[in-house]
Formats: C-alpha cells, structure tokens, sequence
C-alpha cells in the first residue's frame, strides 16, 4: 500500500542480499521508522517485542528469521535451535508455526552449503504469497461489500459502516491485510465506506495502527473505545463486522486479538453480519475445539497498567493508569465460537464457518480432519 505516495511494504530484504528490514511497529503512528535484523536473535525479538505483529507478518519474520540463522550457521544443530527460538517467541497465531515449518521441511534435507540461497528464497516466495493471497482474500471480500452496499442503498443510505478491531490491515502481513484488504478493493470500487476503528486496548492496535492506516488510504474512519461497538450496533450504526484471525480451527473457530469474541455476541444479538477474513495459512488443520486447544498468548501486565503516547510537545511519553499495588492481567487474545461467524473470507473464496465450508474451499487438507 502507499505510504504518503510511496508504495511500502511491512518487510523486504535489505540491499545487501543479507539483512532485512521492517517498519517497527512500535513507533507507529508518530514516528515512521526503519529497522534492520541481522540475526536470528534480532528477528526473535522483532516478534516478541511486536516490532512486527499480526499473523501472516510474524509468519514471514519467522521464515526470514530461519534465513539469517542458516547464514550464520547452517548446521543441523544450529537450525533446530533457531526453530525452537522462533517458536517461542509468540504461541497463538499459528501462521509462525506454519512458515518455521515450511521452512524446515524445506531445509532439513538439503546439504548445509546449499541452504542458504534456499532459506532466502523460500522466505521471498512466501512473502509473495501472502501479498496475492490477501490480495485474492480482498477481491472475494468485495462481492459481500458489494451485496451490503446494495441493500444500505436501497435503503437510503449515504454510507457503508464498517466495524473492525485490532489491526488486521497491511501492517499486519506483508501487504494489503486480510480484514482490511476487502476495504481497500471497496474504496477503489468506489463503495462510499466509513469504518469504526476499535482502539484495541491494551496496545491499541486500532487506535494507532489501523487509524495509520486508513489516514494514509485517506478513508473515512473514527476510533471508538472498545465498549462503544455494542452501543453502535444497537442504533444501527454498523453494517458489518469484519476481523482478523491468528488461528481457525478446522471447524471454524475463530482466535482473534482479546474482545473481538465480545464484538461476535454484540453482532449477533443485533443481527449484523460478522466477518472474519483470514488466508489458508491461519487455519489450524490438526484442531477442532478453539476454546479447549489455542494456547492463548499473556503478556506483560505492565501493557495493561501503563500507556505510552506522545505529549502536546511531541516527546513520547509512558505513563501510569492504575494505583500502585494493583495488580492486573493481560490475556491477548480470545475464540469467538464458529456459530457467532457469519462467514469466512479466504484467498479461495467464501465460505461457511464450519468444517464442510472449510473443506469445501480447501479439499485437500480432507485427510487432515
Ligand atoms: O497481538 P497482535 O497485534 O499480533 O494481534 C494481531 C491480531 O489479532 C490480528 O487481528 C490478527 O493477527 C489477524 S492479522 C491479519
């Protein structure tokens, strides 16, 4: 996507062939800024430490992670290890386990001199990947903008409301996002769109990135605190509902940042639909119970008890929310339950959240469940 007219991605390789370089997350939406990982360990923490965040993107990390660990050591020995580093770094998206297993499979049985080149270039494709699997997963999301549209028209309306939470825009694959992807094909479509930025506290991935994100698209959007969306749907002021995932199950249970479970219930009780858009790689096959199976990430509690921003003259500040002595807990993540799902949006197509949808759009992954 573009960034004040420049088309920018979340990670790219870096000129010399060997380094790689992301937007550090943690300095958006005031400061821009460029980072270089050069060690496995440097791509560790960029995971850990949310310099680069959201699923598919942590996928990609990962896999340039295992890259710049074969540059430095290609032995068998030296790859396990850098897998189990980078496995650790966050539990609940899946989308990390899947690329260190590609990534793996890919290298495990291929001589140590000829890894390298390889590790790169399975890093590059799967970057690519998600680029055109987003971009396929907007294009499919449009045709359900398109039919709501149709119906607020008809109905008099002036505009498509659209509720979203957490950041599942481009920053948070490689480009595009998922449940933005199919609001940018509207905005090109011509769909008038506004869209309620959930703050997504405790790190307010709405409030700074997804808010980022739409200034820079230039669409129209407000950031709500996360207890408004209920209150909006109630006086329909919300069209849809469309989300991200970190992990499905196989029979469509959704594990999304900590609330969207509450937005699934809000919507439903108010019959607006509620989107999840996620690609093929976010389905955990080898699972059926989201609420009994995904380990669910928690962070450090001090995300809950401070907060950082920027002051009126432009130093960026933390400060302290709750007494001293109060102790607080940070879950980052919940499962909304496939029945509150209206329908998935995949690279494939849409579908139903269930198992039959699932492998109605997946087929081969039938010997898996
Ligand atoms: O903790 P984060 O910022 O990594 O959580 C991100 C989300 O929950 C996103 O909604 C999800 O990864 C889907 S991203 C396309």
């Amino acid at each position: 996507m573009n960034v004040n007219g420049v088309p920018t991605r979340t990670i790219w390789p870096a000129a010399d062939g060997l380094g790689v370089e992301i937007i550090d997350q943690t300095r958006l939406p005031h400061d821009l800024v460029v980072v270089r990982l050069d060690t496995v360990e440097h791509a560790e923490r960029a995971i850990r430490d949310m310099w680069v965040r959201g699923a598919p993107l942590i996928g990609v990390t990962a896999a340039y992670g295992m890259a710049l660990a074969v540059l430095a050591d290609a032995s068998d020995d030296h790859l396990d290890a850098a897998y189990r580093r980078l496995a650790a770094a966050r539990p609940t998206a899946v989308n990390l386990r899947w690329a260190l297993d590609e990534m793996r499979a890919l290298l495990q049985p291929l001589p140590a001199a000829g890894r390298r080149a390889a590790a790169y270039a399975r890093a590059a494709a799967m970057a690519e990947e998600d680029v055109a699997a987003n971009a396929d997963l907007g294009r499919h999301g449009l045709t359900l903008l398109e039919s709501s549209w149709a119906k607020r028209q008809a109905a008099g309306a002036s505009r498509l409301n659209i509720l979203t939470h957490c950041n599942a825009g481009w920053l948070a694959t490689v480009d595009w996002g998922t449940a933005l992807a199919p609001i940018y094909q509207a905005e090109k479509a011509g769909i008038p769109l506004h869209v309620w930025v959930d703050e997504t506290r405790p790190r307010n991935q709405g409030a700074s990135l997804t808010a980022c994100e739409l200034n820079w698209q230039g669409i129209a959007h407000t950031v709500i605190v996360d207890n408004a969306g209920g209150h909006l749907m109630q006086h329909g002021l919300v069209d849809l509902v469309i989300v991200g995932s970190d992990r499905t199950t196989a029979t469509g249970d959704v594990c999304n940042k900590i609330g969207t479970y509450l937005k699934a219930l809000a919507a439903k009780d108010n019959g607006v639909p509620f989107y999840v858009a996620l690609p093929g790689s976010t389905v955990d096959w080898g699972i059926e119970d989201g609420l009994a199976s995904i380990p669910i990430e928690q962070r450090d509690p001090a995300e809950v008890t401070h907060i950082t921003g920027r002051s009126a003259d432009g130093v960026i500040l933390v400060v302290q929310l709750t007494p001293d002595g109060s102790p607080a807990v940070n879950y980052g993540f919940d499962v909304t339950p496939a029945r509150l799902v209206t329908r998935l949006i995949t690279e494939r197509g849409v579908c139903a959240a269930s198992r039959d949808g699932l492998l109605s759009l997946y087929p081969e992954k039938r010997s898996h469940v």
